[in-house]
């Protein structure tokens, strides 16, 4: 990825079978609520609709992972889900994760990439409005635990 933040050696790829361990436990360890199972990672990795990927060091050092929805003929791709381990935050994965997501939608033809953030995680916001998402809504109550989100978009070139 060609990112101004990325380190050197953040690169992002398309899951496999054998990041399903990987990608269960950075899940269960980042997220309280509204958490994918491991049954639905499985099923995303073979989906035409979604791309699960994984930010990496090297192919066996994971770093990361952020998982994009299609909705066919809709020209509006989702990023469902980001995260990156504890330990490698602040290094750019973040960063290389959401431009590799843009460049998954751009090539399946959508122009706009959408998402859904806690209205409490300014650290994501604050990523998400550098790489140039605009809040497009206020959704209250939106999270299985009751907290509100704000939805962002960003139109893709
Ligand atoms: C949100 C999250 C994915 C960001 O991941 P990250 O790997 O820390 O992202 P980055 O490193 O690209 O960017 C984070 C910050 O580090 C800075 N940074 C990036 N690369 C850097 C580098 N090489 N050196 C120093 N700082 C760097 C960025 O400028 C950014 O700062 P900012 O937030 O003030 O803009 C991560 O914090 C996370 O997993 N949080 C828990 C899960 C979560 O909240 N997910 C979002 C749900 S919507």
């Amino acid at each position: 990825m060609n990112s101004p933040h990325a380190t050197a050696q953040v690169r992002v790829r398309r899951a496999e079978l054998s990041d399903l361990d990987d990608l269960v436990a950075l899940e269960d360890a980042t997220f309280d609520s509204d958490r994918m199972s491991r049954a639905q990672y499985r099923r995303h990795l073979d989906s035409d609709t979604a791309q699960v990927l994984v930010a990496s060091a090297n192919h066996r050092n994971f770093l990361g992972t952020a998982v994009v929805f299609l909705r066919r003929n809709h020209g509006v791709a989702r990023l469902y889900s980001i995260a990156s381990k504890p330990e490698a935050r602040g290094k750019g994965v973040g960063t290389a994760l959401v431009e590799a997501a843009e460049a998954f939608a751009r090539q399946r033809r959508c122009r706009v990439l959408r998402l859904e953030v806690r209205s409490d995680n300014h650290s994501a916001m604050r990523l998400y409005e550098r790489l140039g998402y605009h809040r497009i809504g206020f959704l209250a109550g939106y999270y299985e635990d009751g907290s509100d989100a704000w939805r962002y978009e960003k139109r893709l070139a």
